[in-house]
């Protein structure tokens, strides 16, 4: 096929890439990974050129940052703006507008009939940090429960709440104290004797049996769920599961946190993913594409639970910068003024058309599931038995880059590809996106079969 987008004219990493990956390995520590083995000149819109001139087609949106598409004209607009004006006063000393208004307009947009608050602060770890400092203040409880499978950042306590060992935890221990994992369902994965229902019942009966064995409610200060399961490779419960967990939490005066870090800001087609479920959860925590790749993130919440801290318990240096606040107000417009919502759900809708003809081509592919424009495809050695397929995987993802499309792993056993391209990305771009995909998958499953 003729490639419109996607141009690749050296052999990954091209030579200015060699160059720098050489100068990387001896001046970086190896503990920073990276996807692609080359190194960004300009991005725009769902396209990004490297130093060597090739261009790809951007699946992974910096892992689901750039929905709005990158340097989008309004985004970058808004920073020139605010640099000419000031870049930084400190919020918690000399205030700004900025931050007020996107405070309001996000407090609007978040699901919840009740009065909310917002704080911003600067990563997505830090906003699961400070949402849990939040719910232990306003409760006066100390445990918090999180799934596994879940993922939270790498700080101590975002990585306390992470649910996968590898490559987060494992010889960072000992983590922070009283933190239980729950159970989270997995259908692909489920019993094939159950029924999606008794499924869903199981693993809430699981929690209820929790509360007996792990940690006794009363003394769970919050519950910490993400909507999607980003890192875990896309998995997405049911509405009867959510519902189920919100009501256990309601039942014994927890708090439910939603982390939307991945999920929020349209990706699944709504501002806030929660909003498929039907909760309203007491605290948010979002981050990402809120401001388009200028760091920032924030905690939403309850009016009553946002106030029990006192001043100065919360904050920091840098939270919430003017740059910040006005990229995440540029982003709303953009979001509204463009439809992304929509644009989101009509993505997800092709991508998942193009998924079942791969499925049907490819035994490799043992699921493919999402939400919105939240959409993951799970490789296995065998349908039946459902082993993982780590090593295809990878060889997927090397034949894309190589063709020039960039996408990313996710997955408990490293076996899923995900996808969270700009929302921004157009229909030729996105066929042709998927067509690589669809391609590499074929050379190596040649491969595998020579
Ligand atoms: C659901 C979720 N929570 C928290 C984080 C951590 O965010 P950050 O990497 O900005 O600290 C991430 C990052 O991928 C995430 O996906």
């Amino acid at each position: 096929m003729t490639r419109q987008f996607a141009r690749i004219q050296t052999e990954l990493p091209g030579p200015k890439a060699k160059e720098l990956l050489e100068r990387r390995h001896a001046a970086v520590p190896h503990g920073s990974g990276y996807g692609v083995p080359t190194f960004a000149e300009s991005a725009k819109g769902a396209l990004i050129k490297d130093v060597d001139g090739n261009q790809f087609i951007d699946f992974a949106g910096a892992i689901g940052v750039i929905n709005v598409g990158h340097s989008h004209d309004e985004i970058v607009n808004a920073l020139h703006d605010q640099v000419d004006k000031f870049i930084h006063t400190g919020f918690n000393v000399m205030m700004y507008d900025s931050y007020i208004e996107l405070s309001e307009r996000i407090a609007a947009l978040a699901p919840g009939s009740f009065d909310k608050k917002v704080m911003f602060f600067n990563s997505g770890a830090e906003a699961v940090e400070n949402a849990v400092k939040i719910a232990k203040k306003y409760t006066g409880r100390k445990s918090i429960v999180s799934f596994s499978g879940g993922f939270h950042g790498r700080t101590l306590m975002g990585m306390s709440l992470t649910g996968k060992i590898h490559p987060y935890k494992y010889e960072y221990g000992p983590f922070a104290p009283e933190i239980y994992h729950a159970p989270f369902p997995y259908h692909y994965r489920r019993p094939e004797e159950m029924s999606k229902k008794a499924y869903n019942d199981f693993v809430l009966k699981q929690i209820e049996n929790f509360f007996i064995t792990e940690v006794d409610p009363k003394l769970v200060a919050a519950f910490v769920m993400e909507p999607v399961q980003g890192e875990s490779g896309f998995i997405v419960p049911d509405k009867e599961f959510v519902q189920g967990v919100y009501d256990l939490c309601k039942k014994h005066g927890i708090l439910f946190i939603a982390d939307e870090i991945q999920t929020g800001f349209g990706r699944t087609g709504k501002y806030f993913a929660m909003e498929h479920y039907g909760v309203e959860p007491d605290l948010i925590t979002i981050s990402k594409s809120m401001a388009a790749g200028i760091p920032i993130s924030g905690v939403i919440g309850r009016e009553e639970v946002m106030d029990s801290a006192n001043a100065g318990e919360l904050g920091g240096t840098y939270n919430g910068s003017p740059l910040g606040c006005r990229a995440g107000l540029a982003v709303l417009d953009v979001m509204e003024n463009e439809n992304l919502n929509e644009r989101a759900e009509n993505i997800g809708e092709t991508v998942l058309k193009h998924f079942e003809k791969m499925y049907d081509r490819f035994e490799v592919i043992g699921d493919y599931r999402g939400l919105g424009a939240m959409c993951a495809l799970e490789f296995v050695e065998d349908r039946n038995t459902k082993e993982p397929a780590k090593k295809v995987t990878g060889q997927v993802l090397q034949a894309a880059h190589k063709r020039g499309l960039i996408a990313l792993k996710a997955g408990m056993h490293d076996n899923v590809v995900r996808l969270l391209m700009p929302l921004v990305i157009t229909d030729e771009q996105l066929e042709e996106g998927l067509t690589i995909l669809e391609e590499a998958i074929e050379e190596v499953m040649a491969e595998v079969k020579a």
